[in-house]
């Protein structure tokens, strides 16, 4: 049992272990009026005999938080050993002894605007896995395609990780929720299928994984790149394409993944029911994540080299 409750969590925010409620920012701040920051959701998996907590391809997350940055033009003062430092430094105050998506957020604060660079802050606040989104913790999910569009990257790039982005996703979540579904599947502006509102899609047809190209306005997604590899490897054949709606209704299968989301089946689209027992998904899922057998991100199964044990001494 870990230690602290959420509500009771510690946090590091620039450079301290403080508790929760301690750790204050400028309301004026643009992070505050604005969104301004860059973030990473990044996901740990414990091993229970090893009583090890792994964080999943930790360095690519910060590649990415930098390129966020590079691009936002927001100056990061921390190098990556720093920030993956600061993380097990958190993870370690609070004990934490269950799979968690850790949210690591650079952000700026002080008096400026939205055009400011800095002075930037930085925090790590772990969340327990279950304790994050309900679609991120159901076992198939009934999804409606959205009436918004996905961002684009001539007005706001969904290529990286940033607050504002999540306005678009924000709309497309609530849609579907009001409208009895777990979640949203976002089509680009020129109406072809582009990703969910936290998560990349995938489908299978013709024994083959489909995926929308990284420029039809996708995240540059972690586990979107850890499938198709694993997938290739596993020898199924991988398709980087344009999708177009209509093969949602005639797929043989599909799902949603992403690091809060992992790997999860899609049951039905806009109503019309979708195989949720696809063969393929199966196997993907179960070397991906199964919690009894081989596993990648439990430490159980190749590519060792993806994971870094983050709650031992250092
Ligand atoms: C819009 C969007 N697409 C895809 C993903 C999945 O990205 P990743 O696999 O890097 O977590 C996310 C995750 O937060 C997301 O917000």
């Amino acid at each position: 049992m870990a230690k602290y409750s959420v509500e009771n969590r510690l946090i590091w925010l620039n450079g301290e272990i403080v508790h929760v409620n301690d750790a204050r920012i400028n309301v004026l701040s643009p992070t505050s009026q604005f969104g301004l920051n860059v973030f990473e959701g990044i996901p740990c998996f414990w091993n229970e005999e090893k009583r090890e907590l792994y964080a999943f391809r930790l360095n690519d997350h910060y590649v990415r938080l930098m390129r966020s940055a590079r691009l936002l033009h927001i100056n990061c003062s921390y190098s990556i050993n720093e920030i993956s430092r600061a993380l097990k430094d958190v993870i370690k105050a609070n004990e934490y002894q269950e799979d968690l998506s850790v949210r690591q957020t650079l952000f700026v604060e002080g008096f400026g605007s939205w055009a400011s660079k800095e002075p930037t802050g930085m925090f790590v606040a772990p969340i327990p896995k279950k304790m994050t989104s309900l679609e991120y913790n159901k076992i198939g999910l009934n999804c409606c395609t959205s009436s918004w569009r996905r961002i684009n990257d001539v007005s706001l790039s969904p290529r990286i990780k940033c607050g504002a982005n999540y306005i678009n996703s924000r709309m497309a979540q609530l849609e579907a929720l009001r409208n009895g579904y777990d979640t949203a599947i976002l089509m680009n502006e020129f109406g072809k299928i582009a990703e969910g509102p936290g998560s990349c899609f995938f489908l299978i047809r013709d024994n083959k994984l489909v995926t929308p190209l990284i420029t039809d306005s996708v995240l540059e997604s972690i586990t979107r790149d850890t499938v198709i590899q694993i997938a290739k490897e596993m020898g199924i054949c991988v398709e980087e394409r344009t999708i177009e709606r209509t093969e949602l209704y005639m797929c043989d299968g599909a799902f949603l993944c992403g690091s809060s989301m992992g790997i999860t089946p899609i049951y039905s689209i806009d109503k019309c029911g979708i195989n949720g027992d696809s063969d393929i998904i199966k196997e993907i899922h179960k070397k991906y994540f199964s919690i009894k057998y081989f596993s990648i991100v439990r430490g159980t199964g190749e590519h060792r080299e993806w994971l870094t044990v983050v709650n031992s001494k250092y």
